[in-house]
C-alpha cells in the first residue's frame, strides 16, 4: 500500500490525467502536422514530376529544332548543345558539353579566323557577345563531319543573370547551305548567261559588220566595175584625140606657115580676100590657134591622167594579192578627189604635203587598200570643211593634208595621213571604228568608212590602223602594214 494520503493520491492521478491529456493533444497535433507534411510532399512530388515533364519537353523541343541551338559560358565552353549541333558535327552532346571549340577539334582557322582565306573565325563574335553585343552573321562557314562545309546564318545574344551580369551566350544558327549553294549556282548561271549574251552580241555585231562590209564591198565592186568601164570607154576616144592633136598641131603649123608665105609673096591681095581677112581677124587667129591646140593638149593630157587614176583606183585586175606601188594608189585617190581639194569657191584650197620614202612594192589587195586611203582622205577633207564636226563655225585658215610613208623595219611600212582640221573629242575618237558611227548629217555619212577600213587593214592585211586626235589639234591616221602577206606567219 502506498503511504500517500488519498487526497495526495487523487491529486497525483489528476496530474497524470492532465499530463496524458496534454500528451494526447500533442499527439493529435503531430498527427495533423504529419498529415499536412504528407499533403505538401504529394504536392511537391506532383510539381516535381510536372517540372521534369516540362524540362523533358523543352529538351525535346530544343533537340528536335532544325536550327542549331547552343549555349556557351564565359570561357566559350558549351553549356548546352541541341542534337542538330551535335549530329552535324558528328559528336554527341555529352562529348561537347564542358569543352570549347578547339577542344572539340574544330579547325583553328575556323575558330580564330584566317585573313588569307577571308575566314573571320567565330571566337571573335563570341568575345563581342560576351562583352554585351548581339551579333548577326549572315555567312558563317562551319566544317561538318564528312569534310564538307555548312553555311550558317547565326545570331548570338548575351545571357544575363538576375543581377544583369552576363554569364553565357546563346547561339541560334540556321543552316543556309542549300540556299547559299542555290544562290551561288544562280550567280554562276547568271554569269554564264551574261557571258553567252555577250558572245551572242559580239557575234551579232560581227555579223552586222560582215553584212555591212559585204554590202559596201559589193557596192564598191559595182562602182569599181562602172569606173573601170567608163575609164575604158573614155580611154580609146581620148587616146584618139590626144594622138590626133599632135598631127593636128603639126598640120596647123604647116598651114599657118603656108599662109604667111602667101602673105609675104602676094602682099596685094584681092578685096574679097582682104574682107574675109578682116572678118575672121586673121592676125588674132594666127596667134590664138597654137595656144588653142596647146590647151586642148593639156586638157586631153589631164583626161588621160584621170582615166589612168580611175583605172589604178579601181584595180579590178588586182582583186587578189599582188605587189604594188602604194604611192600610186594614194596619188590616184588624190587625183579623184582633186575637185574637192581645189574648190572654185566656198572653201580655201587644201594643200597636200607629201613626204614619200623610197618604199618597196607592197603585197596587198590594192583595190581595197586604195579604198582605205580614199576613206581617210575624204574624212580629212570633210574635217577641213567642218563637215560633221560639232561647233565648227570658223574656217581653217591654212587647210593642209600631210601624207608620209616610211619603212619601219624590213617587214613593215607605215603611212601617216594627217589633217590640221578641228580634230575630235576623245569620246568621238574612241568610237570612230564602230560600224555605223557617224557625226555627219543624214545622207552625208553612213559611218562605215572607217570601220571597213579598219577591217581591211587589220583583218585582210594583218596590219593596224590607229587614230591620234584631239579637239583643235587635227587628226592623224596611222596605217601599219606588212610588206609581205603570204610568208608573214
Ligand atoms: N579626220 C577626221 N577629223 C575629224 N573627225 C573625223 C576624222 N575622220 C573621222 N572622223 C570622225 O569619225 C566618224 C566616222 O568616220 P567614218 O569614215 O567611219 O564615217 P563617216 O565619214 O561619218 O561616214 P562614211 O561612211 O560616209 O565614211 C566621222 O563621222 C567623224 O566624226
Ligand atoms: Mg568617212
Amino acid at each position: 500500500m502506498s503511504n500517500q494520503s488519498p487526497d495526495e493520491e487523487i491529486e497525483f492521478l489528476r496530474q497524470r490525467v492532465a499530463e496524458l491529456e496534454k500528451a494526447l493533444e500533442q499527439k493529435n497535433q503531430l498527427q495533423q502536422e504529419l498529415e499536412e507534411y504528407k499533403q505538401i510532399n504529394t504536392e511537391l512530388e506532383k510539381q516535381l514530376q510536372k517540372t521534369e515533364e516540362q524540362s523533358y519537353l523543352y529538351k525535346m523541343i530544343i533537340d528536335k529544332a532544325i536550327d542549331w541551338i547552343f549555349v556557351k559560358d564565359k570561357n566559350y565552353r558549351y553549356l548546352l548543345v541541341n542534337d542538330t549541333v551535335a549530329h552535324s558535327l558528328g559528336k554527341t552532346s555529352e562529348e561537347m558539353i564542358g569543352k570549347d571549340d578547339v577542344e572539340i577539334n574544330l579547325p583553328t582557322e575556323i575558330v580564330f579566323g584566317n585573313p588569307d582565306k577571308k575566314i573571320r573565325g567565330f571566337r571573335q563574335d563570341d568575345q563581342l557577345v560576351i562583352a554585351g553585343e548581339t551579333i548577326h552573321n549572315h555567312y558563317d562557314p562551319i566544317p561538318c563531319c564528312d569534310g564538307s562545309f555548312y553555311i550558317l546564318d547565326t545570331k548570338k545574344i548575351p545571357l544575363s543573370n538576375s543581377k544583369g551580369e552576363i554569364f553565357a551566350l546563346l547561339g541560334v544558327a540556321r543552316d543556309i547551305t542549300d540556299r547559299h549553294q542555290a544562290e551561288t549556282e544562280l550567280k554562276a548561271s547568271e554569269t554564264k548567261l551574261r557571258q553567252r549574251t555577250l558572245e551572242l552580241e559580239q557575234t551579232l555585231q560581227q555579223l552586222r559588220r560582215t553584212q555591212s562590209q559585204l554590202i559596201h564591198s559589193e557596192k564598191m565592186s559595182s562602182l569599181g566595175q562602172l569606173v573601170a568601164g567608163v575609164a575604158h570607154e573614155i580611154n580609146n576616144p581620148i587616146n584618139f584625140i590626144y594622138g590626133n592633136l599632135i598631127h593636128a598641131n603639126k598640120n596647123l603649123q604647116d598651114l599657118l606657115k603656108l599662109l604667111s608665105l602667101y602673105q609675104k609673096n602676094y602682099p596685094d591681095s584681092t578685096p574679097e580676100i582682104l574682107e574675109q581677112n578682116q572678118i575672121i581677124e586673121l592676125e588674132f587667129l594666127q596667134a590664138d590657134l597654137p595656144k588653142l591646140i596647146c590647151s586642148m593638149q593639156v586638157g586631153a593630157e589631164r583626161i588621160r591622167q584621170i582615166v589612168d587614176s580611175l583605172r589604178t583606183f579601181s584595180r579590178l585586175d588586182q582583186a587578189s594579192l599582188k605587189y604594188v606601188d602604194i604611192h600610186e594608189g594614194i596619188d590616184s585617190a588624190l587625183m579623184i578627189l582633186e575637185h574637192r581639194l581645189h574648190h572654185e569657191n566656198n572653201y580655201l584650197p587644201i594643200t597636200v604635203i607629201k613626204k614619200y620614202s623610197n618604199l618597196p612594192l607592197i603585197e596587198c589587195y590594192a583595190g581595197h587598200l586604195n579604198q582605205v586611203f580614199m576613206n581617210i582622205l575624204v574624212n580629212a577633207i570633210d574635217a577641213l570643211e567642218g563637215i560633221g564636226i560639232q561647233n565648227s563655225t570658223s574656217e581653217i585658215p591654212n587647210p593642209q593634208i600631210s601624207i608620209t610613208t616610211k619603212i619601219v623595219n624590213p617587214q613593215e611600212i607605215i603611212i601617216h595621213i594627217g589633217d590640221n582640221g578641228l580634230g575630235m573629242s576623245e569620246e568621238v575618237r574612241q568610237r570612230i571604228f564602230d560600224p555605223f558611227y557617224t557625226t555627219k548629217p543624214v545622207g552625208k555619212g553612213t559611218g562605215l568608212g572607217l570601220s571597213i577600213s579598219h577591217q581591211i587593214v587589220t583583218e585582210q592585211h594583218r596590219g593596224s590602223l590607229n587614230c591620234i586626235s584631239s579637239i583643235g589639234k587635227g587628226s592623224k591616221f596611222v596605217i601599219k602594214i606588212p610588206i609581205h602577206q603570204q610568208n608573214a606567219d
